[in-house]
């Protein structure tokens, strides 16, 4: 009942999100405003794949050497929009996409990033087929400090209805044992609940992963957006979320019962780590690249996910923002709850710098709901309980759910 019941009121907020209009505000678009206080972090998108998984929502596009080299001119022109206007960055993601796709070009990219902001910690995703001892290398060298590899499992055939091909599972433990002790954080993606996964499946590939030993892993619900839902049922099974606690519950008692750190709902790590939610650690956040969303001062606006769009107004030193929305108050209250919420804390205290005056009261109805089922604890800090956790990934699920229908919406009408 919890459960359905967060989900409702979150897929109900995450729909405002798709609501966008074209007139942006460019003077929200200015650094030197920032203040003291921590700027915001830089996701850097690369939409491109040498394969493409059909469940996947990001906007990607396959592989074309010209295009993606003609990209990283026009991401540099992007980043140094952003430098005119007074932003600086020091936390940087790269997504995608697969950010190795071209590694000549993303060096570039880096290398231009540090001549232009005081980087001081970088993550980057990348695929097991790319972990090669010679990227190892090249993206140590380039100082990334958090390396992600999308594994999604180990299993060959829930890979295979996935619709991926990451090579024989032992070659990719192998990768990752190369891998690991190279990098501050070393993470695996996994993703669980996909039609016809079974929980044995599921619990094979924890096991598989515990066995490594590596850093960090991080779970991924299923999160189709509605017309690859659609493709996924007509060939395998309905996407069932009924089934998907039980998943959670494997994951509650293997790393949360089992010495690992949550460092979000999904996120498991030895020791404290370096975590891809950009969103949780930073209160704003621009993503530059197309397809990018970005979070400022309370105002949501999104990239333009056609490459040629995105090539055209980056050509014409033009930001490619192509959708805006000026979030209300309460809206804007409630994403601030529910990203912090999913990095496990909400320090009422820094609500209240950020928001000012009674901001607490006006949660009121969540903290209290939140508070009489026991999902969350404390005073100042207000932490996730165990309890919470799944309610807390629940709503994170059906807020991604409405952002990947957002990127199907634009990736189709090539907006
Ligand atoms: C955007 S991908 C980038 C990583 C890299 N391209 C790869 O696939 O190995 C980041 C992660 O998002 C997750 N992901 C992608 N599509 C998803 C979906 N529809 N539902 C849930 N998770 C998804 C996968 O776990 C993937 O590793
Ligand atoms: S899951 Fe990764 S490799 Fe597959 S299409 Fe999406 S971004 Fe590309």
């Amino acid at each position: 009942m919890i459960p359905d019941l967060v989900s409702y009121i979150t897929r109900r907020e995450g729909r405002k999100f798709r609501r966008l209009n074209s007139t942006i505000d460019e003077s929200i678009i200015n650094g030197d405003t920032l203040g003291s206080g921590q700027g915001p972090s830089l996701y850097v998108h690369i939409p491109f794949c040498r394969s493409l998984c059909p469940f996947c929502c990001f906007n990607r596009y396959l592989f074309r050497e010209d295009l993606a080299r003609r990209y990283f001119i026009d991401l540099k022109k992007e980043l140094e929009l952003y430098v005119q206007r007074g932003f600086t960055f020091s936390s940087i993601y790269f997504g995608g996409g697969t950010p190795t796709v071209l590694m000549d070009e993303l060096l570039s990219f880096i290398e231009y990033l540090r001549s232009r902001c005081p980087v001081r910690e970088i993550s980057l995703e990348t695929t097991p087929r790319e972990l090669t001892v010679e990227n190892r290398e090249l993206l140590h060298k380039a100082g990334i400090n958090r390396l992600s590899i999308g594994v999604q499992s180990f299993e060959e055939s829930v890979l295979k209805t996935m619709g991926r091909d990451n090579g024989p599972a032992d070659e990719v433990k192998k990768r990752l044992l190369m891998a690991e002790g190279h990098f501050d954080t070393l993470n695996v993606d996994f993703v669980f609940n996909f039609p016809s996964q079974t929980v044995a499946q599921f619990e094979a590939d924890v096991a598989a992963f515990k066995e490594l030993g590596v850093d960090q892993a991080t779970f991924y619900p299923l999160m189709p957006s509605p017309h690859k839902k659609d493709a996924l049922e007509r060939k395998f099974n309905r996407v069932d979320n009924s089934r998907e606690k039980r998943f959670y519950d494997v994951i509650l008692r293997e790393f949360y019962h089992d010495g690992y750190t949550a460092s979000t709902a999904w996120c498991f790590s030895r020791g404290e780590r370096m975590i891809d939610e950009y969103i949780i650690d930073y209160d704003d956040y621009i993503g530059i690249g197309s397809g990018s969303v970005s979070i400022l001062r309370g105002n949501f606006y999104v990239n333009s996910f056609a490459l040629e769009r995105y090539h055209e107004l980056t050509a014409a030193n033009r930001l490619p923002i192509v959708g805006w929305r000026t979030l209300s108050k309460k809206e804007n209250l409630r994403y601030y709850f529910l990203t912090k919420l999913f990095g496990m804390k909400l320090d009422t205290e820094a609500l209240r710098r950020r928001f000012g005056g009674d901001t607490a009261g006006k949660l009121w109805a969540e903290l209290a709901f939140f508070k009489a089922f026991k999902l969350i604890s404390g005073d100042g800090t207000l932490r996730v309980t165990e309890r919470g956790m799944y309610p807390v990934s629940v709503m994170m699920r059906d807020f991604f759910a409405a952002l990947n229908t957002l990127r199907e919406h634009c990736i189709e009408h090539q907006i």
